[in-house]
């Protein structure tokens, strides 16, 4: 009975801690994917089991920087290419070709946008090929793309932008040959790389939604927040999107997940289609 209750306030605490750090609710039914991830660590520590290394991360006894390394863990990465592809239809043909009409002749309009949890990268480099593409079709306008996450792993994924070949299955093959290249040294095999044309527009760096303030410009055009909401708590949804409204110029655009649209209540935003808010 007196183990069981450590045990739980061991966890109760971890839970706790991560909630306040990163804004990650973990419900207690969460218990077994909490153990999966941190199992590793309990083995690399060579510690009796997941309540013992919970009880040492908590008192700090924890060699190195092994917080950091926990919220890699803990944080769910999965993304892809053309992940809901109708956003990125309507970022090439609406809010695109809107951007573009501020252009002036000898001056292209510079539409920002920030992927506000890119994980490795995927999310802001389907924009980057669909505003490429925008381009191509002769909308006259620049683009710089801010990728941000709170796991360092993702940014430097990111950074690095090498996919597995498997991971362009959503890439439409006229978009591989233009954006991917691939090399014939046997260390890249089953890999490409994101075309250095693009990857000089896109930026990525390490932020957490949780801080009070973004080092980010206040004059974006769209913010793409999607599939992150889900795992914070209410006030952290609201909390969150309040701030990232502040980054949106007057008309720019946020943009959800489309298992969160219900969850944007903003004071400045209203809602245009489901998932997509302008900012008044
Ligand atoms: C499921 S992925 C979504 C990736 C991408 N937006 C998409 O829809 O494909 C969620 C990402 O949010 C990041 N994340 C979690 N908590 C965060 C926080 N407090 N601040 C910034 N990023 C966070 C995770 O590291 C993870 O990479």
């Amino acid at each position: 009975m007196v183990m069981t209750q450590t045990r739980n306030v061991h966890r109760d605490r971890f839970r706790e801690l991560i909630r306040s750090l990163t804004g990650i609710s973990l419900p207690p039914t969460k218990v077994q994917m909490i153990d999966q991830r941190l199992r590793r660590r309990v083995m690399a520590f060579g510690l009796a089991d997941t309540e013992t290394y919970l009880e040492q991360l908590l008192g700090g006894t924890l060699p190195g920087d092994e917080l950091r390394t926990v919220i890699d863990l803990i944080t769910t990465n999965t993304t892809s290419f053309f992940r809901e592809a109708e956003h990125f239809d309507y970022l090439a043909e609406v809010i695109a070709p809107s951007v573009a009409t501020r252009s002036r002749p000898g001056r292209p309009a510079r539409l920002k946008l920030w992927s506000a949890a890119s994980s490795e990268g995927a999310e802001a480099y389907t924009a980057a090929m669909m505003l490429e593409e925008a381009r191509r079709r002769g909308h006259n306008f620049d683009f710089a793309i801010l990728g941000s996450d709170l796991s360092q792993r993702m940014v430097e994924r990111a950074i690095e932008g090498v996919y597995d070949t498997d991971q362009l299955s959503t890439v439409s093959p006229d978009m591989q040959r233009r954006y991917f290249l691939t090399s014939s040294d046997p260390s890249l095999a089953g890999k490409a790389r994101v075309a250095p044309e693009l990857r000089r527009r896109v930026r990525f760096r390490n932020l957490n939604l949780m801080d009070t303030h973004y080092p980010v410009d206040r004059d974006v055009d769209v913010i793409l927040l999607r599939n992150i909401l889900i795992y914070f708590d209410p006030v952290t949804k609201e909390k969150v999107v309040e701030r990232l409204a502040d980054h949106l110029r007057p008309g720019g655009i946020l943009i959800v997940g489309h298992a969160e649209s219900m969850v944007v209540r903003s004071r400045t935003l209203r809602q245009v289609k489901p998932t997509i808010f302008q900012k008044n």
